[in-house]
């Protein structure tokens, strides 16, 4: 059977999600996760919140509270974030629950026992004054590599290498604006150099990605550096060695940890669903190790080093696959990515996300005002999928308004009106004309477009084919015109019935062969639209004339190792549910008159919107 991992970059659990996040991230996995199951391929999604690091450590000093308790309250304000938009995840957990601190130490273990693990003595930055250890993202600096004034002590947001604070010319603390103290430590790194062939080898296969990844990729291979995975911080996943476990100043980098969750999130999956050790083995080593899946990454283009570089090369020392010593280890030998899929960036009106600035949408004000679909939609045809673009509120209203009200809803609308008045229910096939004939070809043929289009990771192009087919459905009916074929003025009366009969017959077949195709992209408006043709007399879904696409929700577990502790998690039974095909619509289906199932918006939310951005952004700046 054919199988595929779906690997959703974890969300930091430091604030709600905005926009610019799920754009990355979130509708194009889920989009791509839906398709294959409904292809019948065994799928198996994971992520969950990223909840170490400085920046979740001095948010919660800021407040006063320990970190955990601060990574709790996003832990669900994301988690609900996330199921509103339909997010389809088998399991979203997170990164503070024992399994994962298990499975994240016996990686570093495995890297250690093979030798990729350097101890070495690094400058760390403290403050200059107090003698306390400066995290590495509250330093900048102009970065060494490419001159950029602000680059952060982990990273350059320009050029996107990593950095060490070390290498930042003219460092300053963010936190009192002073040039920082550097004092020796003591840290284990990552022996990237040595594994710079094996990461070549590898990469130089992988000639699907999109090219921007690949190049990117290929370029860090260029001056690959030993990385420092520990820490000098209180918070993270305790350094699993003698001498070193008990250390309270000294974790696991939080990027070490995160990238394990992938892991660690399977590992989860399938202890929450077997008993038995070897049933729970088999489960999720059918995702990892048998050769038997692929595996697709998602996420927005600054996490593309930590996937293309840091984590094969963690899976690679691991599984014994480099030039040191190759053991392998209770794990046994794990795949690399298949694809790191990873899209551009997203502004808005022309600036950055910015929270503190007020630039800002985020997905809970979105959902409570406009319909998830529609904000779907949008970040499909109009997000960043292969270069960076912009949100604007204008564009949402247009996008919404003459796409996916004017077209798509309004063809559904018509039809079902249609039938309510003529029929009150799917009538028999009649006699075909060519033109019905030539419709029912063209959208049947679409699954195949459309669908190898989503395969490739191309859905900007997907969607922009399933439209096309709306609008062939749309001509269609301009040039049939069954609003004519009403009465008996036309003539012989039952040949006028039949023709209407036959065209709103393909008609329906149509939408609810496009209905099909949207399940993947648009799941919530595709249950309302299933529901009006098969399934608004209480059908069961899968009984009706299309099967309705399912949704996630969450549900709050104990950690599996720790029964103190309960948390919530998005999960769903997605099996069993669409199938990639036309489905016969059964005559005789009752179709009332429907409501309607996209809002046009009005044009006074551009305004209303923009003065938000505005009163938000001069509050920021008077702070
Ligand atoms: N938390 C990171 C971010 O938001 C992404 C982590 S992806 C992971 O940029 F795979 F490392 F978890
Ligand atoms: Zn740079």
């Amino acid at each position: 059977m054919k199988r595929v991992l779906v690997c959703v970059a974890w969300p930091y659990a430091n604030g709600p999600r905005h926009v610019g996040h799920v754009a990355g991230f979130g509708v194009p996995s889920d989009v791509y996760a839906r398709y294959e199951r409904a292809k019948g391929v065994d799928v198996l999604m994971v992520s969950g919140t990223d909840e170490h690091g400085t920046p979740i450590l001095v948010q919660a000093e800021q407040e006063g509270i320990e970190p955990q308790d601060f990574a709790d309250r996003y832990n669900a304000v994301i988690v609900q974030d996330l199921v509103n938009l339909g997010l389809s995840y088998d399991l979203f957990t997170r990164t503070t629950t024992t399994n994962h601190y298990a499975t994240v130490q016996e990686l570093f273990l495995g890297l250690y026992n093979n030798g990729y693990m350097v101890k070495k003595t690094q400058m760390s930055a403290v403050d200059a004054v107090t003698g306390r250890t400066l995290p590495d993202r509250y330093i900048e600096g102009t970065c060494p590599l490419c001159g950029y004034v602000g680059a952060r002590g982990d990273q350059c947001d320009s050029c996107g290498q990593q950095l060490d604070p070390i290498d930042l010319k003219n460092p300053l603390s963010k936190i009192d604006g002073k040039p920082p103290k550097f004092i020796p430590s003591e840290h284990l790194f990552l022996d990237l150099p040595s594994l710079s062939q094996e990461l070549r080898k590898w990469l130089e296969t992988r000639t699907a990605w999109r090219p921007n990844v690949l190049k990117f990729s290929l370029g860090l291979l260029d001056d690959l550096q030993m990385r420092a995975m520990t820490r000098d911080i209180d918070w993270g996943v305790p350094i699993p060695l003698d001498g070193w476990r008990d250390l309270p100043t000294k974790r696991l980098y939080v990027w070490f940890d995160a990238v394990v969750g992938y892991l660690s999130a399977s590992i989860e999956w399938a202890r929450r669903k077997y008993k038995a050790d070897v049933e729970i083995k088999d489960a999720w080593q059918a995702f990892w190790t048998d050769g038997s899946a692929i595996s697709n990454y998602f996420m927005g283009k600054d996490n593309i080093t930590f996937h293309s570089q840091i984590w094969p090369a963690e899976l690679l020392g691991y599984s014994g696959r480099g030039p040191k010593r190759q053991n392998t280890h209770e794990f046994g030998q794990l795949q690399l990515p298949t694809e790191v899929v990873s899209s551009e960036f997203l502004s808005m009106e022309g600036e950055k996300f910015s929270s503190s600035r007020g630039v800002v949408i985020y997905v809970k004000d979105f959902l409570d005002r406009y319909q998830v679909d529609a904000l779907r939609y949008y970040i499909i045809v109009a997000g960043p999928e292969t270069s960076d673009s912009d949100f604007t509120w204008s564009d949402f209203l247009s996008r919404t308004n003459n796409e996916l009200v004017a077209a798509w809803g309004n063809l559904v609308n018509r039809v079902a009106n249609m039938l309510a008045k003529s029929f009150g229910e799917i009538p028999d096939v009649q006699i075909a004309e060519p033109v019905d004939l030539e419709l029912l070809k063209t959208v049947e043929d679409g699954f195949e477009v459309v669908g190898s289009l989503i395969e490739k990771h191309h859905q900007k192009q997907a969607m922009s084919q399933l439209m096309h087919l709306v609008a062939s459905a749309n001509s269609y009916i301009s040039t049939t015109e069954p609003f004519k074929l009403k009465g008996a003025a036309l003539g012989d009366k039952e040949k006028t019935r039949g023709r209407l009969a036959q065209i709103l017959r393909t008609l329906v077949q149509v939408i609810v062969d496009l209905n099909t195709m949207f399940a993947v992209f648009l799941p919530h408006s595709s249950n309302a639209i299933y529901k009006i043709f098969g399934g608004s007399k209480g059908v069961d879904a899968g009984t009706g004339p299309e099967v309705a696409a399912v949704l996630p929700h969450a549900q709050v577990v104990e950690d599996l190792d720790n029964s103190a502790r309960s948390y919530p998690i998005i999960t769903g039974n997605y099996s069993g549910g669409l199938s990639w095909q036309r489905h016969e619509v059964v005559a005789g289906t009752p179709v009332e008159k429907p409501e309607l199932v996209f809002k046009k918006l009005d044009v006074s939310i551009i305004d209303e919107e923009l003065r938000r951005i505005q009163v938000f952004r001069r509050a920021a700046d008077e702070v």
